[in-house]
């Protein structure tokens, strides 16, 4: 991972922020992005630097805004000129029954998580050399009750990844696939953050020799 450049959407919190921790040990030069929460993005920059990170970006994304997608894109590409991986981890849910979910709340979960991913691996795709890792989840694969619109945008990241990945043969698409992670998304429960973000770094690495397309269950690794 060596001066790779990679983007971790969604790293001002939870996976992310670990992922950006294993990211930042390996050496690589790091984007950064947080939607509300700058202070906890720059809570995960510095502890990227810390760690070993030669260079740090960390931008405001909101993946519900195009204009601030395309200007995150354009920032990174004037500092780096490249990106080498993109990790598309940032997203929301909402843990109710579908009939107590107000509009705002579905289109939330829509927008953000399946069209607001899509729209970014989009505007990413020209400067990306090697490689898009998207976090699904279990609930993209079983659907759960209470989580109706989020298990239909993670089951659509899924459907995403499998066809790029047919469409785009120079890269590696792959999903992975955390189950119940500690972190706020969860209310704190569930396996360590950490475990996710080893398989999303092993992924990056390629240890798990997967055809492009494929789903990586964090389970299967850490049971
Ligand atoms: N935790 C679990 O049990 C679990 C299980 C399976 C899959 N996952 C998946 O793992 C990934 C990370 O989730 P997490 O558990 O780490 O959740 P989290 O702690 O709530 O973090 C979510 C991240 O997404 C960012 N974000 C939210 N809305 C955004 C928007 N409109 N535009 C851009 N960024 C936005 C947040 O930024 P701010 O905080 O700065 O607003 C935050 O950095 C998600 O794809 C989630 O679906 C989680």
């Amino acid at each position: 991972m060596k001066e790779s450049v990679v983007l971790i959407t969604g790293a001002s919190n939870g996976i992310g922020r670990e992922t950006a921790f294993a990211f930042a040990a390996e050496k690589a030069k790091l984007v950064l992005t947080y939607c509300h929460d700058r202070a906890g993005g720059q809570k995960t920059e510095n502890r990227c630097r810390e760690l070993g990170a030669p260079e740090t970006l960390l931008l405001r994304l909101d993946l519900k805004d195009n204009r601030s997608m395309l200007r995150a894109v354009d920032s990174l590409v004037r500092k780096f000129g490249r990106l080498d991986i993109l990790i598309n981890n940032a997203a929301v849910s909402v843990w109710k029954p579908l009939q107590e979910q107000n509009l705002a709340e579905i289109e939330n979960q829509i927008r953000t998580d399946i069209e607001g991913l899509i729209k970014m691996t989009w505007i990413c795709l020209p400067h990306v050399q090697d490689m898009i890792i998207n976090i699904a989840s279990g609930a993209g694969q079983t659907g759960f009750a209470d989580l109706a619109p989020y298990c239909a945008a993670k089951f659509g990241v899924r459907g995403f990844t499998q066809a790029l990945a047919k469409e785009i043969s120079r890269l590696k698409v792959y999903a992975v696939n955390p189950d119940m992670t500690k972190t706020r998304m969860s209310g704190f429960q569930g396996r360590p953050p950490e475990e996710v973000a080893r398989v999303v770094l092993h992924t990056a690495k390629g240890r798990y020799r997967k055809k492009s397309g494929s789903d990586i269950n964090v389970w299967d690794y850490y049971p």
